[in-house]
């Protein structure tokens, strides 16, 4: 593939932002926001509490969150997904109380949240878990010394969104320190808030009395740049992959140049050129600024085609290898125990009916695909619906044979690409 693709916002900071407006006394603007289904789902939530949501153009939203009157969020609007969990925070700095069901997200295993809870009860907060629901109040909430036990990116978000309006100053210590929880940082502080050191691991909070309304762009989303990085490299192609902050593409240019690919970096923009065979390499998922889990499925599915053999170890999730078992129908070589993968690179895979298992494992699928002999066909994309945004036309515009199949299967009403 050769040509120039566009990235859009970063999922991960929107889902974040959105749910903060909630903490807004006045209309908030949001730019470069994506155009995919866990957005839709999040701003929906918002609408469905109460908010005035006007959509200006397909990237742009204005809403209005100050006749919401709610704290309660059901199970059907609270389990599509993980970021879901982020109205406990919100909800908690608006109104001092929140009853929300626990979140979804793929399924990587266990994903508790404990670290959130830790955070919120440091705060002056009394939180049980009743009937299938996270109940949370506090009479007030007052700023507090958190050390997260585990690296944890939602629970940095949701005890930000629950201090910024706490009395007094809270530190998170061993803060997660994603491009998503700065870009949350900054959208909160463009409403008054007084937030220090987002981006290192100890975050500094000074609680505001209120916070205004506020104009924001979102900032480029870094996992779907990277899975565009790779789609260059696992197709021998040369892609520039525009609207991007190359820093936060390091850990993942730095791989790919382990691998043979040529990376080019711009102002705004990287370029991948790969003129050989994927080199092995051995990759650690790390949480920022290590090599992002949510590349992992997609560098495994380029390994799975190296010249040797390679180890992928997750070093976040318990069980994020499921998509393995895909990858083998098409002629991969891996072997998984536990949170290692020992990649034997093949020549070549060949196309077979897979499914996506989740959001990334359905993006590696497409990878896959891509460098695939024959026609591939992907079962359960609204999975890769939730995080990408216009995959189809974005890959077809750069020569990529792909399209979205809609058809109905009679037993789970799924479409297919
Ligand atoms: C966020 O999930 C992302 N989702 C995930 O991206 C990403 O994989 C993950 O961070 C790690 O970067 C969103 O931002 C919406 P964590 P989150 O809390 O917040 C453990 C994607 O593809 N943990 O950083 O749920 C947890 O089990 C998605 O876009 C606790 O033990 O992840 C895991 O092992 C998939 N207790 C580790 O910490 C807690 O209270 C990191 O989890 C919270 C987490």
């Amino acid at each position: 593939m050769v040509g120039e693709v566009a990235v859009s916002g970063a999922k991960n900071a929107a889902v974040a932002i959105i749910p903060a407006v909630l903490l807004s006394d006045g209309i908030c603007r949001i730019e470069n926001v994506p155009a995919i289904s866990d957005v839709n789902v999040i701003i929906k939530i918002l609408y469905e509490l109460g908010a005035y949501v006007k959509v200006i153009d397909n990237t742009t939203v204005e809403i209005d969150p100050t006749h919401i009157n709610s704290h309660i969020l059901s199970a059907s609007m609270s389990s599509k997904m993980r970021a879901s969990s982020y109205f406990i925070g919100a909800m908690l700095g608006r109104f001092k109380k929140a009853k929300v069901a626990p979140p979804g997200g793929c399924d990587f295993g266990v994903r508790p949240i404990d670290q959130h809870i830790k955070g919120f009860e440091a705060l002056g907060a009394t939180v049980t878990i009743d009937g299938g629901m996270v109940h949370a109040h506090a009479s007030e909430l007052v700023g507090s010394s958190i050390y997260l036990d585990k690296v944890s990116v939602g629970a940095t978000v949701n005890i930000m969104l629950a201090a910024v309006k706490a009395r007094g100053l809270t530190i998170i210590e061993n803060a997660a320190r994603e491009p998503h929880i700065v870009d949350l940082a900054n959208f909160l502080n463009s409403m008054g808030a007084n937030i220090m050191g987002a981006g290192t691991d100890v975050i500094k909070i000074r609680g505001v009395s209120s916070l205004h309304g506020t104009t924001y762009s979102v900032i480029p989303d870094q996992i779907e740049a990277g899975t565009y990085m790779l789609a260059a490299a696992i197709t021998g192609g040369d892609l520039t992959i525009t609207n991007v902050i190359p820093k936060h593409l390091e850990s993942i240019s730095a791989k790919l140049i382990e691998c043979g690919a040529e990376v080019i970096e711009y102002d705004e923009a990287v370029r991948v050129i790969m003129n050989r065979r994927p080199k092995t390499c051995n990759v650690l998922t790390m949480p920022h600024p290590g090599f992002p889990t949510d590349m992992q499925p997609q560098m495994t599915t380029l390994l799975a085609l190296s010249d040797g053999v390679s180890v992928m170890t997750e070093g976040v999730w318990d069980n994020r290898f499921k998509y393995v078992d895909q990858l083998t129908l098409m002629g991969a070589k891996i072997k998984v125990d536990g949170k290692v993968a020992i990649i034997n690179g093949v020549e070549r895979l060949s196309a077979a009916p897979v499914k996506a298992t989740d959001l990334r494992a359905g993006a590696a699928m497409v990878l896959a695909g891509l460098a695939a002999d024959g026609k591939t066909e992907i079962e359960n994309v609204e999975f890769i619906d939730r995080g990408y945004d216009n995959i189809v036309e974005k890959l077809s515009a750069v020569g990529a044979d792909i399209r979205r199949v809609t058809y109905i299967d009679p037993l789970t009403s799924r479409s297919a690409v």
